[in-house]
């Protein structure tokens, strides 16, 4: 089999960064050992599924895809490889591929989709794709990023929205904050109450991808959806080193004045954990949170609250997770991959692994009422974003550039955030180098 030329680079690059000391949050843990090679007799219908899923909320949303895979007649063989943001799964399904084994399908989304594609390592799913009306189904932003050339070659599972806000009602009503912040100034004032009260202010966790998350929601809120497309879409230069951006890296810099001591390096559940137990008030993260929070029993209104990130009401940043299939010479390996695809995006699936996984379902018109009203509320924006603009994809999160470019510019966005001595002047003209590097 032919070696992906960039995968192989992308690997050996991952691996020098990692034994450089570039921080991750967890040794990658295969929770199923590999075969050396794709053996002759493999058991039927065994599906190997690469994900990332591995919080108790993630955890809960994963089982469900195996119960559905199994009651299908299929064999589930999990292939979770623990990490916030997906880092090291990525890593670890190269140097699988690379090496010639790749599983039956893996959770990879956004333009990373393509150049699986383009490395000719992906089987297309379009008979599932138009047996079942894909094309009617599915947003058409979400649906152009499942295909290659014009193919089906993912199938999406849902519609995570990114730029939100989390809270401890018991914690602000303590600091005697009355409601979410609706801008970054009444953001600092609630934040300030906070931190008098003795919890802390914003809870977040240390990790070059949940930087970036903070990031393009500041960014989205201080420039909005059409200055958040030029800087994070369109990389234009202009954008990136023009006063609004200056703006967004000051706001971001004096956020970290209201983390904790533990924050360096803390997953992003962990870091959920101290608001679901009233250490901390805030946090801003995607609502894979609200999956933590509802398996520790919480509603929403009650237990904690969800509002849009401050000054991003009228915009939203997805995150569609979806499943990449491999070229797989056996046949019934080809016909999980079709039973995979095809449960995916059934109607009960949908209802029950979103419930659970925070996310809202990724089929148009999917009746919402047995969703809470955080979910309810981020299929009202997405439909009304989709209209207004607003509606924009999520570069923390793989949907807006290709992922060397993003791995790029979060590189300058972690160092800004640690190095409290690299200027802002410095921190733009790296994001715009980053940006344009070839
Ligand atoms: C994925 C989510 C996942 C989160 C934390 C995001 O990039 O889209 O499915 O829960 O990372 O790992």
């Amino acid at each position: 089999m032919k070696f992906p030329v960039t995968l192989g680079a992308a690997l050996v690059a991952a691996m020098l960064a990692t034994a450089c000391g570039k921080k991750e949050e967890a040794a990658p843990v295969a929770a199923t050992p590999a075969p050396a090679a794709a053996p002759a007799a493999a058991p039927q219908q065994t599906v190997e599924v690469l994900h990332y899923w591995t919080s108790g909320g993630e955890a809960k949303s994963a089982a469900e895809l195996k119960a559905m895979l199994e009651a299908k007649g299929h064999l589930w063989k999990d292939f979770a490889v623990a990490g916030g943001g997906g880092e090291n799964a990525m890593t670890v399904l190269k140097s699988r591929a690379v090496s010639g084994n790749p599983p039956t399908a893996a959770q990879v989304k956004g333009p990373a989709i393509q150049e699986w594609a383009n490395e000719g390592m992906l089987t297309s799913i379009d008979s599932v794709a138009r047996a079942e009306k894909w094309d009617e189904l599915l947003p058409k932003v979400v649906a152009d990023v499942m295909k290659s050339k014009g193919s089906y070659v993912a199938a999406p599972v849902n519609v995570h929205r990114v730029n939100w806000m989390w809270a401890n009602p018991e914690v602000l009503k303590k600091a005697g904050v009355e409601g979410m912040p609706k801008t970054w100034d009444e953001f600092f004032v609630a934040a300030d109450k906070i931190k008098k009260s003795g919890n802390v202010a914003l809870a977040h966790g240390g990790q070059n991808w949940q930087d970036f998350t903070v990031f393009e929601s500041v960014v989205l809120g201080v420039g909005g959806p059409q200055f958040y497309t030029d800087a994070f879409v369109k990389l234009d230069p202009a954008a990136l080193t023009s006063p609004t951006m200056t703006k967004a890296f000051t706001t971001f810099r004096k956020l970290k004045g209201y983390t904790d001591a533990a924050s360096t390096g803390r997953d992003w559940n962990m870091t959920t954990a101290t608001v679901i137990q009233g250490k901390a008030g805030f946090q801003f993260m995607g609502d894979w949170a609200k999956g933590e929070f509802t398996a520790a029993g919480q509603k929403p209104g009650e237990g904690f609250l969800c509002a849009a990130a401050p000054g991003t009401a009228n915009a939203y940043t997805f995150n569609v997770d979806s499943f990449i299939m491999f070229k797989l010479k056996d046949e019934a390996a080809q016909k999980a991959q079709g039973d995979l695809a095809s449960a995916i995006l059934s109607t009960e699936f949908q209802e029950v692994f979103n419930q659970n996984k925070g996310s809202i379902p990724v089929r148009l018109g999917h009746d919402m009422s047995k969703f809470d009203d955080c979910a309810q509320l981020s299929a009202k924006d997405f439909v009304a974003t989709a209209q207004s603009g607003g509606l924009v994809p999520s570069i923390a999160h793989g949907m807006a550039v290709e992922p060397a470019k993003q791995g790029a510019i979060q590189d300058v966005v972690t160092q800004f955030w640690n190095d409290d001595k690299l200027s802002v002047a410095d921190a733009q003209k790296r994001i715009a180098q980053a940006a344009a590097a070839k």
